[in-house]
Order: structure tokens, then sequence, then C-alpha cells
């Protein structure tokens, strides 16, 4: 069973695929870690990571360890993946990893394209949104909680353009499957969208 999880940044999609993962005993992959690794990469070799070729080799050499690393988190690894994810050579070399991930035992994968491009045919497929103020005081929060110093408005500005740049960017652009489901979570705290979710799950034509 594959089970699809896009939407914009901040969204809950994260938490919610993972206790998703967790109760239909499924494997989960969080396909953004793998972006921010790339970022990271080119970041660590002192290159740019909006440069095509820097950014696709890196992409290529992803391995496993790198994807645990502890700094994939924070401002600097957010712009850089916000870069790599627009190259469509980096796409193109993340896109096989994705695929064995989910066909081995099956999956939950939250991003921006699963549903659309690398799992077009996922058995489910969820589109998680959430207003603008919603997203941002989230992510604020998370933040604070880390003991980071940012203010409210500078976490809002950067979802925005974060967003801006994943819908409009030519390849895989963030935008729901024409046969996703639509899910709003601005007014849900983490709990209810998990319950809601689930029963979208096993209802699916409800
Ligand atoms: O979900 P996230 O914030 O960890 O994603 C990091 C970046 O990677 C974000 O700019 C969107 C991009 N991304 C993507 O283009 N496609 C995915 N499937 C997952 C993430």
């Amino acid at each position: 069973m594959i089970i699809a999880i896009d939407g914009p940044a901040a969204a809950g999609k994260g938490t919610l695929a993972r206790r998703i993962a967790t109760a239909l005993n499924l494997p989960y992959l969080d396909t953004g870690l793998l972006y921010r690794a790339v970022g990271r990469l080119v970041l660590d070799a002192a290159q740019d990571p909006a440069d095509p070729a820097a950014a696709t080799a890196a992409a290529k050499a992803l391995t496993e360890e790198d994807l645990v690393r502890t700094d994939l988190r924070g401002p600097d690894a957010d712009k850089a993946a916000s870069l790599v994810a627009s190259i469509p050579g980096v796409r193109a070399a993340l896109l096989d990893y994705q695929r064995h991930y989910g066909d081995r035992n099956g999956a939950v994968l939250d991003g921006r394209d699963i549903g659309t491009i690398v799992f077009p045919n996922a058995d489910i497929k969820l589109f998680v949104t959430a207003s603008i103020d919603a997203r941002a005081q989230r992510r604020h929060s998370e933040l604070l909680h880390r003991g980071a110093a940012i203010s409210l408005d500078a976490v809002k500005e950067d979802l925005k353009s974060r967003d801006e740049a994943d819908r409009n960017r030519a390849a895989a652009p963030l935008k729901p499957a024409a046969d996703a489901t639509l899910f709003d979570t601005t007014n849900m705290d983490a709990e209810a969208a998990f319950f809601q979710a689930l029963e979208l799950i096993r209802n699916p034509s409800r």
C-alpha cells in the first residue's frame, strides 16, 4: 500500500504521515529530508545550491548516512533544500530512491510531488493544507521550542517564499494530484488530524 501525503511547508504532513505509518505498520519516508541532505552536501563542499551541476552531483552521491545528519533543519538547510529542489537533475536522481523505498514493502511518503510524480498510482493521496497564519504559528512555536530566536513575521515570510518557489518551479511543482483528497488542518490539532485522516484512509469513498 502506498499513501502519498503532499502539501505546503508546515501544514502538518510529517507528524500526520509518521502517525499514519505507525498505525498501519508501514515504513515512512520524509522525502523533504532527501532534498535537505542534498542541499547540505552542496554547502559542505562550499558550492552553490542553485548550481545544477554541483547539486545534481550531490544528489547522485547521496548515501543513507547523509539522511541521519542532525543539521538538516534550520534556515540554511531550508534555503538550500528549496534551491536544489527546483533542479530537474536533482529530482531525477532522487526519484529512483523514493520509488524503490515504496516498492519494497509499501510506505507512507510525504513531500510535494508524491501523488503527482513519484507514485501517481498511489492507493491513497492526501493533499494537506492549512492557512498561512496557522502554518506560521505552528512552525514558529516549533522553532522557539528548539531554542531559535526568530519572529513570527519572519517565519511567515520564509514559508511564503518557499511555498511560492515550490509552486512555481517548472520541475514537479507543488500542486494537488487531480485525484487527491484535500485535507485542511487549519482548525485541527495533530490528534484530530490523525483520526480524521485515518478515517479517510479506511473509508476513502466517504
Ligand atoms: O518538507 P520539507 O520542508 O522538509 O522540504 C524541504 C524542501 O524540499 C522544500 O523546499 C520542498 C522540497 N521538496 C520537494 O520539492 N519535493 C518533495 N517531495 C519534498 C520536498
